[in-house]
């Protein structure tokens, strides 16, 4: 989605913003621009594709000169990408230029009675109507029916204050006006914004790779407040134009780990630190060989009192939450329901006393995701986040949260965050399981020694990678690709799909084994991939019956399996191994494989592996 950026300070401010843009391409754009204040005007440059373009018609940002600006990668959503609806807008006589992140809802209403009044609209975007109403309100409006005196300027935080009141929808806005250059304004609702300062100046960002280089305390901004930059100080108002007190947060982040380190993708580098991620998110809470959930704050009654899990999230959120229900359900007992977050926050969900509702999201700022964490407040269930993103809008709504210490991922496609994912939902489940009476303590205990031999296991899977990638070139022109699984190996086979497609563009779907022939086998041709997913043992004999129903229809398949299970090797065309592992945790090995498989097709075939088209790192809009 889009993403923000703002500098005013003693440097040169186009270099910056051009810099922290960089650090927000792998949230998702398709056009890029700036606005710098120049000593006498606001000038704007801005195109459409990559911020390649932007750098070169700026010569790296030095044809803009100025120590005060605003920057902005777009992601469509209200107009085509071009240059015209690349962001920043002006208002109307351009001595007010605004970028944004988020959707306007009212926009169309807005326009219409702005063009009323004689405003001349430069885009299709609803980002133009902040810009002109900032300008209508700024330029002595007191109301909507004022005809306005151009020659009565209110103040900007006015101004800004007033335009928050007419919005509808979600927004993180920088403002820059000619007539206070000393000054860059930004507003929130619903959508990230953080904003930073050093010796040298004041910023803001959408996210914080944007800032790291220059600052690790930074205030993350809430909803309906304001932030007023100058080179030396930030301050905060609330929506009623009142200044009010924030704490900065110190970020802990490694700064290389928002940097490819001499990998050739982020991708392959945050696949190459999934090992990591799974000792940081497990060691932590295993002491002295016991599970210990501070964050829970859940007592053992509580947890004994659960009647249902309720998991909501979306993508491969949605894919961690489907193999949390097979691992809840069968260690715990308890019934889980998984739900998208987008179907759940409009479907009227029936919400049960000692319902814990649970919301995955890897950045915390999935717009439907968090719509689904207020909604489940709302009807009274108590809350948990399994984030990443540290002091993410869902971290700090949900009643509690547990994070997966993942670090940044960049890469839109998530690989190391879904790992990490998985890892808390097992040890939830365990947990859970142990204080409800249905594990022993040497069951449990048996199991924490398969956890933590998994980041070994995940390393040696990967060591395997030139193997699947000679594998992958072999299907850079397929044009389907399914995957299937039976019980967990089916929502493996639903997060290997999703990986394929959303890289290499291949179409691809992912069914429980069962049901293919129920109506998709009639898809399958000689030669088309098959990918099976067979790591649970007591269904090795039917996912095996499966293979063989498509091979009969010339399929090509290539499983996914246990090392101890080599009699596949006479039905399948190509096996990749696991090693031995509970069976309830076989999805953080098999999905090893399948990522290397994914990502190897989208190089081969030449693609941007970590921006693929059309996607957004975090989806902020609904
Ligand atoms: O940040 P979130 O975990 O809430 O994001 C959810 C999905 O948008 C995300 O998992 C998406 O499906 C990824 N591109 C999958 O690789």
């Amino acid at each position: 989605m889009c993403g923000i950026v703002g500098y005013i300070g003693k440097k040169q401010a186009a270099p910056i913003l051009l810099d922290g843009l960089s650090k927000l391409e792998y949230r998702g754009y398709d056009s890029a621009g700036m606005a710098v204040y120049d000593g006498k005007q606001i000038q704007v440059q801005k195109a459409a594709g990559r911020l390649k373009v932007l750098d070169e018609q700026t010569h790296g940002g030095s044809t803009m000169p100025g120590t005060v600006g605003i920057g902005h990668t777009r992601w469509a959503t209200h107009g085509a990408p071009s240059d015209s609806n690349a962001h920043p807008h002006y208002n109307q006589d351009k001595t007010i230029a605004v970028v944004h992140n988020g959707i306007i809802e009212n926009y169309l209403k807005l326009r219409k009675k702005l063009q009323k009044k004689g405003f001349v609209f430069r885009s299709e975007t609803d980002t133009e109507v902040v810009a002109m109403l900032l300008g209508y309100y700024y330029k002595g409006n007191r109301n909507s029916d004022d005809a306005g005196d151009p020659g009565d300027p209110g103040d900007p935080m006015e101004a800004i204050v007033k335009v928050m009141h007419r919005l509808e929808g979600s927004y993180a806005l920088g403002i820059i006006f000619a007539d206070h250059p000393d000054v860059v304004y930004s507003v929130r609702k619903d959508s990230p914004l953080i904003v930073g300062q050093n010796a040298e100046g004041s910023l803001i960002a959408s996210d914080v790779p944007a800032v790291l280089k220059y600052t690790r305390e930074v205030y993350f901004i809430q909803n309906e407040e304001i932030a007023v930059l100058k080179k030396d100080a930030i301050s905060f108002y609330n929506i009623d134009g009142e200044e009010i007190e924030k704490e900065p947060k110190k970020i802990e982040w490694d700064i290389n780990a928002a940097e490819k380190g001499g990998y050739e993708h982020f991708m392959l580098k945050e696949m190459y630190e999934q090992p990591k991620t799974v000792s940081d998110t497990l060691n932590p809470r295993i002491k002295d060989g016991r599970i210990v959930i501070e964050e829970l704050g859940m007592s053992d009654d509580e947890i004994r009192a659960l009647r249902k899990i309720h998991i909501v999230a979306c993508g491969s959120a949605y894919h961690a939450g489907i193999t949390g229900k097979y691992v809840f359900e069968g260690l715990a007992r308890i019934p889980v329901e998984v739900d998208l977050a987008s179907e759940f926050r409009y479907r009227d969900p029936i919400v049960e006393e000692g319902t814990l509702i649970i919301i995955i999201s890897q950045s915390g700022e999935t717009a439907d995701s968090l719509a689904a964490l207020r909604e489940a407040k709302k009807r009274g269930a108590l809350t948990l986040g399994i984030v990443n993103v540290v002091g993410s809008s869902i971290a700090r709504e949900a009643d509690r949260v547990m994070y997966t210490w993942a670090g940044p991922e960049i890469a839109v496609a998530t690989t190391k965050a879904y790992s990490a994912q998985l890892i808390a939902e097992y040890l939830l489940a365990i947990k859970f399981a142990l204080v409800r009476g249905k594990l022993s303590d040497e069951a449990a205990a048996s199991m924490i020694k398969d956890l933590k031999a998994i980041p070994a296991q995940i390393q040696m899977l990967l060591a395997n990678k030139e193997d699947i990638q000679r594998f992958a070139n072999r299907y850079l022109a397929a044009r389907d690709v399914f995957f299937i699984g039976r019980g967990i190996d089916h929502a493996i086979s639903l997060e290997g799909s999703l990986k394929l497609k959303e890289i290499s563009y291949i179409h691809s779907e992912a069914y429980a084994a069962g049901e293919l022939k129920h109506g998709t086998i009639s898809l399958i041709e000689e030669g088309t991939l098959v990918t099976a997913v067979v790591t649970q043992e007591n269904l090795y004999k039917k996912v095996l019956s499966n293979i063989v129903e498509v091979r009969t229809r010339g399929a090509f398949v290539m499983a996914v399996t246990n090392e101890d299970n080599t009699e596949i090797e006479k039905t399948a065309d190509y096996v990749v191994y696991i090693p031995k592992t509970n069976r309830f945790f076989a999805n953080s090995l098999a999905i090893i494989p399948l990522q290397l498989f994914s990502y190897y097709v989208s190089v081969g075939k030449g693609l941007d592996v970590d921006k693929p088209r059309n996607l957004a790192k975090s989806v902020t809009v609904e």
